[in-house]
């Protein structure tokens, strides 16, 4: 396998999955338009290694397909309230477009496909006391968590009848530092408004979330590609760490143990509909994914990069996928 495709590799995790692809002696070609500007892609962009192609998946000149040989699909409307708000860019791209790339792949004879789908297909959990598995039921409670299911069937009920290796990998709720920063996701807000001096304000401190470092998640989609097709075609893997599972409560027990004593209140909410705690061993029995990084990491090195200034305006748009 050389050149891989990466499709939103200017985003928060597919900047950081082209380093990853890069270091490890990948030739790399992004696909992105470029939503939140191409800046995370800076001190890449001249690497002989890395090609970059500004163009909307919608469209369908796949002139960006030639020569390639894997492609890791990020490029979405990503999150629930930015798939509510842009609606019609999401049935667009999270759904037609990833169709029509997806048939193009396998009319090319691409060898690998590898989806970035989301643990949020799960929705809410019906026995609390159980972990969530790869074969549990998908009960997705918002748009975008049911264009991703819809391309998740999709994905499973065509591989088999082409040659690409297609692998679809259901990512935790992601955080941590990133070329492309993002502080409209629970872990990096909540440290972000600490760091600021804000009070915590938590809705629903019992909900449950898995939570995986950005790196981590970029890392499995290089590890996904290294692997004997036998062991990924056809199949779902869950990524992240069972250990890191976490409600709201335990998210904000952990900023007051790494930043100190901090106003948390904390409001009633019962009716978040999602709600899940999910087991990861078939990706590490599997796949030998193990996890470099775990939530207080996160806090510590988003903390410290707003203390020195490294990110001067946290609260900034640009920062928020809505
Ligand atoms: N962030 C999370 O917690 C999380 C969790 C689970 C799954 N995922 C999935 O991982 C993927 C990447 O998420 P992210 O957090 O990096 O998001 P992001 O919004 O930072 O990155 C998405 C990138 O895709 C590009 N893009 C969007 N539509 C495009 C189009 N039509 N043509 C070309 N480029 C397009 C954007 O310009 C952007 O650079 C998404 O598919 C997302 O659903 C993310």
């Amino acid at each position: 396998m050389e050149k891989v495709l990466v499709t939103g590799g200017a985003g928060y995790i597919g900047s950081v999955l082209v380093r990853i692809l890069l270091a490890k002696g990948y030739k790399v070609r992004v696909v992105d338009y470029l939503a939140f500007g191409g800046e995370s892609l800076l001190d890449v962009f001249s690497n002989p290694n890395l090609e970059m192609v500004r163009a909307d998946i919608r469209e369908k000149n796949y002139d960006y397909l030639n020569g390639i040989d894997a492609v890791c699909h990020l490029a979405a409307i990503v999150g629930d309230p930015a798939c509510k708000k842009f609606a019609k860019d999401a049935q667009e791209i999270n759904s037609e477009a990833s169709i029509a790339l997806y048939a193009e792949c396998c009319k090319r004879k691409i060898k690998r496909f590898v989806f970035a789908s989301t643990c949020s297909n799960y929705g809410k959990m019906t026995d609390s006391s159980q972990f969530l598995t790869e074969t549990s039921e998908l009960r997705p409670v918002s748009f975008y968590a049911e264009l991703k299911v819809a391309f998740e069937k999709h994905l499973l009920a065509n591989y088999s009848k082409h040659e690409v290796t297609t692998t679809i990998l259901r990512f935790s709720t992601v955080y941590g530092l990133a070329p492309r920063m993002r502080f409209d996701l629970t872990v990096n807000e909540f440290t972000r408004d600490v760091t600021a001096g804000k009070e915590l304000v938590i809705y629903g401190e019992q909900f449950w979330r898995p939570y995986c470092h950005v790196y981590d998640l970029a890392n499995s989609m290089a590890l996904t590609l290294d692997k004997d097709k036998a062991l990924v075609n056809g199949e779902v893997f869950n990524v992240g760490d069972t250990s890191e599972n976490y409600n709201k409560k335990m998210l904000a027990e952990n900023i007051q143990n790494v930043i100190g004593s901090i106003p948390v209140k904390f409001v009633p909410q019962t009716d978040d509909p999602r709600d899940y705690r999910v087991d990861f061993s078939k990706i590490k029995n599997k796949l030998g994914f193990t996890i470099t990084k775990k939530v207080p990491d996160g806090i510590r090195e988003i903390n410290n990069a707003i203390k020195l200034g490294i990110i001067s305006n946290p609260f900034s748009e640009k920062y928020s996928n809505i």
